[in-house]
């Protein structure tokens, strides 16, 4: 049995994972960064609630590497659950390796049976690809806090067919098509919660390489819930010239281009307020510099970018557009420099490091680039 696991370290947390990749005990490594900035995320709730005796679910759990970590790292009590029964072996495993028995328990039970039967603070999904069946237990369960992975990304980002029938919202294929699929996710985790009268707070939202991540903060009540279906909306985006608006009303949007006059693509519905909390990043930052994690820089870059990202739904590709203007790209700095010195707001966004944001309209931004 010793000879099929391998023993490995996560932040403070000793870990037996396959020797070999299976599906029936998953472990991906590259999701590390991900884990590292949940531990700060989880820590940086924890320390701004009142009760420090609250339970975590991660109802899809692989090895338990995310469960283990929270009752070691941040203390909390915590459900470990995988219906895979060598998946539940091992989480068994990693609970006695880590001493954390008495906050710990694995489960080997369908994650949408447990989340039906149980209430937890903190519920944690964390498929493979889409987190939808998931999604409606989940918000039946979750009393604080949910964490969300998509790893579907090519049907959230219009790459495929698939946004619709699962997201019931549509993407479209943009150069922003990572901050798109972020917001569709956000748009239908709303919705979810919506129907039992409960609104979303995000706090912290990101993607990365094939996967996206959503923190949110859970609140009771019908009326709150009514204000959070309003921060639902619509993209507009015309393919001809590159042209981008908002709204939360798909009549204001309209059928053509206000610039071109090209017929303009609308996607939606989905999130367009805020999706993250500038407060709640600067403690995720500091949860961060405390700890020792093995993808600190990378998180804390991460965390910065996005707490520092401007709350506009959509980003331009700096190359891009130097590309169809014909003029040669400047720094990207001296272009958000160039958009404040003239009034506007502007941000680089942790979605693309060659990407930025703005308040500024296309003509606008094509117009200080050509001065640069
Ligand atoms: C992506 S892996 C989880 C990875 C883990 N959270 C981590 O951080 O390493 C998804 C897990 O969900 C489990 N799973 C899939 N459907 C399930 C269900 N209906 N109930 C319980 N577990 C399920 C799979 O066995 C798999 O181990
Ligand atoms: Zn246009």
């Amino acid at each position: 049995m010793t000879n099929v696991f391998l023993e490995t370290e996560e932040g403070h947390t000793r870990l037996l994972i396959p020797r070999q990749p299976t599906k029936a005990i998953f472990y991906n490594p590259r999701m590390e960064l991900c884990r590292d900035i949940d531990i700060a995320s989880v820590a940086a709730f924890v320390s701004m609630q009142q009760s420090q005796r609250l339970r975590y679910i991660d109802a899809l759990a692989g090895t338990g590497v995310r469960g283990v970590r929270m009752a070691k790292e941040v203390g909390l009590s915590v459900t470990i659950n995988d219906w895979s029964k060598p998946a539940y072996e091992c989480i068994t495993r990693n609970i006695k390796l880590n001493e954390v028995e008495e906050r710990a328990k694995a489960y080997n039970e369908d994650a949408n049976v447990l989340l039906l039967q149980n209430r937890y603070d903190l519920v944690d999904l964390d498929p493979f690809g889409s987190p939808v069946p998931f999604l409606d237990a989940a918000c039946k369960s979750v009393k604080k806090l949910l964490l969300v992975t998509a790893t579907d990304t090519a049907p959230l980002c219009g790459a495929h067919t698939g946004g619709l029938r699962k997201y019931a919202a549509k993407p479209l294929n943009t150069e922003y098509h990572k901050e798109m699929a972020t917001r569709i996710l956000m748009g239908r985790v709303t919705r979810d919660l919506c129907k039992y009268d409960r609104a979303i707070q995000p706090l912290l939202s990101y993607s990365r390489s094939h996967f996206i991540r959503l923190i949110a903060r859970v609140e009771k009540g019908a009326e709150k819930a009514d204000k959070c279906m309003n921060r639902l909306g619509f993209i507009g985006h015309c393919f001809s010239c590159g042209n981008r608006v908002s709204s939360h009303n798909i009549q204001n949007i309209g059928t053509n281009c206000e610039l071109c006059g090209a017929k303009i693509g609308i996607a939606g519905p989905l999130y367009i307020e805020p999706i993250k909390e500038r407060r709640y990043c600067e403690q995720v930052h500091n949860e961060l510099e405390k700890r020792e994690q093995g993808k600190k820089k990378a998180a804390l870059k991460l965390v910065d970018a996005s707490m520092k990202e401007l709350d506009v739904p959509y980003y331009y590709e700096h190359h891009a557009l130097c590309k169809a203007l014909k003029v040669q790209p400047s720094p990207l700095y001296s272009l958000i420099d160039a958009l404040r010195v003239k009034g506007f707001s502007a941000s680089r966004t942790h979605f693309s490091d060659t990407a930025f944001k703005t308040d500024a309209g296309l003509e606008e931004i094509k117009a200080i680039l050509k001065m640069l």
